[in-house]
């Protein structure tokens, strides 16, 4: 059985990783690593082969950054080309960046079938470029594999028929939970001057909260309230990088010497600073969940999330962009007693292994879709 297994952001990286191992030692699969080249810096993908132990793709298509048209036509151009050259038996798609919707488009119209991991999450918000690339590849996946309940309810709702939904937990904890130890001994926050549970966490990356200047301005300005508190180191993503460039920052920071703005880390690194934080700020996804693993207590600087499960079971809290908000949140976490975290069902370390074997008995079982 030959799956194209495709990355091309960051966020897919720590996905992929474990469900290329579990396909590797699979005796019947083989899979072919496709990097669209979506992120192409070092520290947005390279670093990640290194840390997590990843093959070197086997197809690298270059894509680079472009508007969301642009990007998203460059992939599926390069993406129809080696679908028709390897002719694999399923498309492995994870996540929801615009490589996998543009993966999906390119597959659905050659007839391969799409597996999707981390399918069914919705955050009811179409102005987010993910929740629309979510809402695609959904519809065009033959195999929908889910982390929570909610995902599955989501896709019954929208007419997915359930004998397609998988629920088999999260593959970024499996990779989580195989790092965790050695990420633990670096002494990441030491190298900043900072001590365990003595700082926060930021990260900020969502178009909604960077690209708009005076709402990115309002962020910052609750940071330089918070810093007085608790020092925050804020790896940079490239784009914020960029917006920063744009907001007259050293007037802004010159009275904020608690707040640190460094590049972005490396996989094992971030996680060594986030088990050790006080608490994390963040518009991610991704962090919403590892946060909740963790146990670390999470505020997640948006008005809505496609993941519940870490607020109904986690650590995370869904405290929006208000300035005062943000600083009450955070202030609240302070001084209250650390929160207890239910974890999530099946967010064990093995969500990788669940996927493969379905995959295998979908395809090659007695009732496989090549025998229907
Ligand atoms: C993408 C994903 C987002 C994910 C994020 C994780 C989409 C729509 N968005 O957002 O869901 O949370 O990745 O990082 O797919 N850039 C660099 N170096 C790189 C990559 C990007 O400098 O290696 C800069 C470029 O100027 C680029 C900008 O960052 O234009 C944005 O990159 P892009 O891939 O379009 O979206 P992200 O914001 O990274």
């Amino acid at each position: 059985m030959k799956v194209l297994a495709v990355v091309g952001a960051r966020p897919n990286l720590m996905k992929m990783a474990p469900l290329i191992r579990a396909m590797r030692s699979h005796p019947d699969i083989s899979p072919v690593l496709v990097h669209t080249g979506q992120h192409y810096d070092d520290k947005m993908s390279q670093v990640f082969f290194d840390e997590l132990e990843i093959p070197r793709p086997d197809v690298f298509l270059g894509v680079g950054s472009g508007s969301h048209a642009e990007q998203t036509a460059k992939v599926m151009v390069a993406c129809e080309r080696v679908l028709l050259e390897r002719r694999p038996d399923v498309v492995l798609l994870v996540g929801d960046v615009n490589s996998t919707l543009a993966c999906a488009v390119a597959a659905a119209k050659v007839c391969v079938p799409i597996a999707h991991v981390e399918a069914g999450l919705r955050s009811f918000d179409r102005t987010m470029p993910e929740e629309v690339n979510r809402l695609v590849t959904d519809a065009l996946s033959d195999l929908l594999f889910t982390t929570s309940p909610d995902a599955d309810e989501n896709l019954t709702r929208e007419g997915i028929p359930p004998e397609r939904i998988f629920f088999v937990g999260n593959v970024m904890i499996d990779t989580l939970l195989s790092c965790r130890d050695r990420a633990a001994k670096l002494g990441t926050p030491g190298r900043y001057g900072l001590t365990t549970g003595g700082y926060a966490v930021l990260t900020l990356h969502r178009p909604s909260n960077v690209d708009v200047p005076s709402m990115f301005a309002r962020l910052l300005d609750a940071m330089t309230v918070i810093q007085r508190d608790l020092a925050i180191l804020f790896p940079a993503h490239p784009r914020t990088v960029q917006r920063l460039a744009k907001l007259d920052l050293e007037e802004r920071l010159a009275d904020a010497p608690g707040l640190c703005i460094i590049e972005p880390l490396g996989y094992l690194e971030f996680l060594d600073l986030m088990m050790h934080a006080r608490l994390v700020m963040t518009d991610s996804g991704g962090i919403q969940e590892e946060t909740t693993i963790l146990g670390v207590p999470c505020l997640t600087l948006r008005e809505n999330t496609e993941r519940p499960i870490t607020i109904s079971r986690g650590t995370n809290r869904l405290v929006g962009t208000n300035p005062e908000r943000i600083v009450a949140a955070v202030r609240n976490i302070l001084t209250e007693p650390r929160a207890v975290a239910h974890l999530p069902d099946l967010w064990d370390g093995h969500a990788a292994e669940r996927v493969v074997a379905a995959l295998h008995t979908e395809w090659c079982g007695a009732d496989s879709p090549r025998t229907r």
